[in-house]
C-alpha cells in the first residue's frame, strides 16, 4: 500500500517537472459552485453552513436570482413578475463568498475554473449547476421579434411580462404556441400557457372567433402517459388543435407569419399568427459544451445516481446543466441536492459515496386554468408516477393549484435554497400506507 503510493508519488512528481506546472489560481476555495440558481444555493448553503467562512465560492454573474416556476402564473396574468426575482445579493448564503464573474473555461485537469475578467478559481471540489442555455437565434427572427407585436415567450424574464399584455390585446384570430425540438427545462410549461391563454380568450369573449393551436415538435401533448391522457382530453373539449411534430424555424414579423417544419416529412410551411408564444431551443451552456465534464450532447457528464463526474471524482452536477435523464426542473433539484450534499460530504469525510442514490424524481405542475392544476409527480428513470399525496392526482384539482401558488413558492425560498428542504420524499413513503 506504501510503496504503490510512494511510486505513484515520483511519477506525479515527474510528469509535473516535463509538462510545465501551471501558475498558481488567483484565488482557492474548499468548494467553488457555478451557478446561484436553485441547484448551486441548496449545495452552497448546506456546505458553507458546515464548513464556515471563506471555504466555499458562488460564482454567477447575474444581479437578480429568478424564481422560474412563478412565470407560468406571470404570463397567465395571476402573479406578479417581480414575485419572482429577488437581488443575487440577498439570496447568497451568508457564510459562502459571491464571485461575481462568469465563467469561461472549466478545467478540471488543474481544479481551477476560468472567469471572464481573466482571473482563475482553484478549487478541490466543484459543483456545476449552472443552468440550461436558451438559444434564441436559433429560430430565424426570433431575436428581434421578441416582446413586439405578439410575439411573446415566459422563458425570458424581459419577455415574460409581455405575455399577459398580449393575451388581454388579443382580439380574436391564431393563437399559436410552440414546443422546441431540442432538450428544455420544465417541459410541461409550453403546454401550460395554451390553457390559461385559451381560458382567458374564452373570459375576454373572443374565444369563437379565434384558433388556438399547438404546433409541438414532439409526438405527443406530454412525455408520461399517466398524465399525458388527461392533458389531451382537456385540450380535446377545450378545441386546443394540437398537432405533434411540427418545430417552428423562423418568424417573419412584419407579415405576422411564422414558419413551420414537419419533422414527419420536413415539408415547410407559413402560418398567419395574431399572438405567438415561443418555447425556444435550449441546450447545454457554451463554456459546459466546450469542457472535458461535457458528454456528447454536451450537458455535464454525471452519475445518475451519485451526481458525480463520470470522469473527475472531485466534481459533482445538478439541476438543469447535468445530463441527468429527468425532467429539468426545481422540483427535481429537490431531490437531487440532498443526494449531491450527502455525496459530497461524505467524500470530504472520506467515505463511501454510494449510501444515497438519486432516484429521477421530478415533478411538473400542469396548470390548466386559473384554479385547476394536475399535480404530475413522476421519476424521469422509471416514468412512473410517484404521487405525494393520497388521492388520484391526476384528478383536476384547485386544491393543488393554491399548494403550487401559494405555498410552494416559500417552501422555495425558505427552505431549498437555504439547504433545508430536499423534496417531499419522506412524506410521501409516510403516506404510503393511506394509498393502498
Ligand atoms: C417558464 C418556466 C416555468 C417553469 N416552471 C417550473 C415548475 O412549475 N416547476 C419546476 O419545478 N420547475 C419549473 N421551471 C424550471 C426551473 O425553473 C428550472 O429547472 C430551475 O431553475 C433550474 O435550476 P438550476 O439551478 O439548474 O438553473 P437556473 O435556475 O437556470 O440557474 C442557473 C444559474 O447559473 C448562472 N450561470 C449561467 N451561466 C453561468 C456562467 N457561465 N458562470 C456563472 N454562472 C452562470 C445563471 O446566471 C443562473 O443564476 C420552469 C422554468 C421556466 C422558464
Ligand atoms: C381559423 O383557421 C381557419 C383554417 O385554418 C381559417 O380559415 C380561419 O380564418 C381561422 N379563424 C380565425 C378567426 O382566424
Ligand atoms: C400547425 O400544423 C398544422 C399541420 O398539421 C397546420 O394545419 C396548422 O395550421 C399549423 N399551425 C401553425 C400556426 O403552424
Amino acid at each position: 500500500m506504501l510503496a504503490a503510493r510512494s511510486r505513484f508519488t515520483s511519477i506525479a512528481r515527474r510528469s509535473f517537472a516535463t509538462e510545465a506546472t501551471p501558475a498558481a489560481a488567483d484565488q482557492k476555495y474548499k468548494v467553488v459552485v457555478v451557478g446561484g440558481g436553485p441547484g448551486g444555493l441548496s449545495v452552497s448553503s448546506t456546505l458553507s453552513k458546515m464548513l464556515g467562512k471563506d471555504k466555499v465560492a458562488v460564482i454567477d454573474p447575474a444581479d437578480y436570482h429568478y424564481y422560474q416556476p412563478l412565470w407560468t402564473y406571470v404570463g397567465g396574468g395571476l402573479k406578479d413578475f417581480r414575485e419572482s426575482q429577488r437581488p443575487m445579493q440577498s439570496v447568497i448564503p451568508e457564510k459562502a463568498d459571491w464571485i461575481k464573474e462568469r465563467v469561461t473555461k472549466l478545467d478540471p485537469d488543474n481544479n481551477r475554473v476560468g472567469l471572464a475578467n481573466g482571473k482563475t478559481v482553484g478549487y478541490d471540489y466543484l459543483v456545476v449547476a449552472a443552468g440550461i442555455q436558451i438559444n434564441w437565434d436559433q429560430i430565424k427572427g426570433l431575436p428581434e421579434s421578441l416582446g413586439k407585436d405578439g410575439v411573446t415567450s415566459n422563458y425570458s424574464p424581459e419577455s415574460v411580462q409581455k405575455t399577459y399584455k398580449f393575451i388581454q390585446e388579443f382580439k380574436g384570430g391564431n393563437a399559436l404556441f410552440t414546443f422546441p425540438n431540442t432538450p428544455l427545462k420544465c417541459p410541461g410549461a409550453p403546454t401550460k400557457i395554451v390553457f390559461l391563454a385559451e381560458e382567458a380568450f374564452r373570459l375576454q369573449g373572443v374565444r369563437d372567433k379565434t384558433n388556438v393551436t399547438y404546433n409541438t415538435s414532439a409526438g405527443k401533448i406530454f412525455g408520461v402517459d399517466h398524465y399525458g391522457q388527461v392533458l389531451q382530453r382537456l385540450a380535446d373539449e377545450r378545441g386546443i388543435k394540437v398537432n405533434f411534430q411540427h418545430e417552428l424555424i423562423e418568424i417573419k414579423p412584419n407579415d405576422r407569419q411564422a414558419i413551420f417544419r414537419n419533422n414527419a416529412n420536413q415539408e415547410t410551411k407559413t402560418f398567419d399568427y395574431d399572438f405567438l408564444h415561443v418555447a425556444p431551443p435550449q441546450g447545454p451552456p457554451t463554456f459546459i459544451k466546450e469542457s472535458k465534464l461535457a458528454d456528447a450532447a454536451g450537458f455535464v457528464d454525471v452519475d445518475k445516481f451519485t451526481l458525480r463526474s463520470n470522469k473527475y471524482k472531485n466534481v459533482f452536477a445538478l439541476g438543469d446543466c447535468s445530463n441527468l435523464p429527468t425532467s429539468k426542473t426545481a422540483a427535481a433539484i429537490t431531490g437531487e441536492s440532498g443526494v449531491l450534499k450527502a455525496n459530497l460530504i461524505a467524500d470530504i469525510e472520506g467515505k463511501e459515496i454510494k449510501q444515497h442514490e438519486y432516484d429521477g424524481y421530478t415533478s411538473c405542475p400542469l396548470i390548466v386554468g386559473r384554479e385547476q392544476l394536475v399535480l404530475a409527480e413522476f421519476s424521469g428513470y422509471t416514468g412512473q408516477p410517484m404521487e405525494t399525496f393520497p388521492v388520484d392526482q391526476r384528478q383536476v384539482s384547485s386544491t393543488a393549484q393554491y399548494l403550487n401558488k401559494e405555498i410552494i413558492p416559500s417552501i422555495y425560498w425558505n427552505g431549498l435554497l437555504k439547504g433545508l428542504w430536499t423534496g417531499p420524499g419522506a412524506f410521501r413513503r409516510m403516506m404510503e400506507p393511506l394509498r393502498k
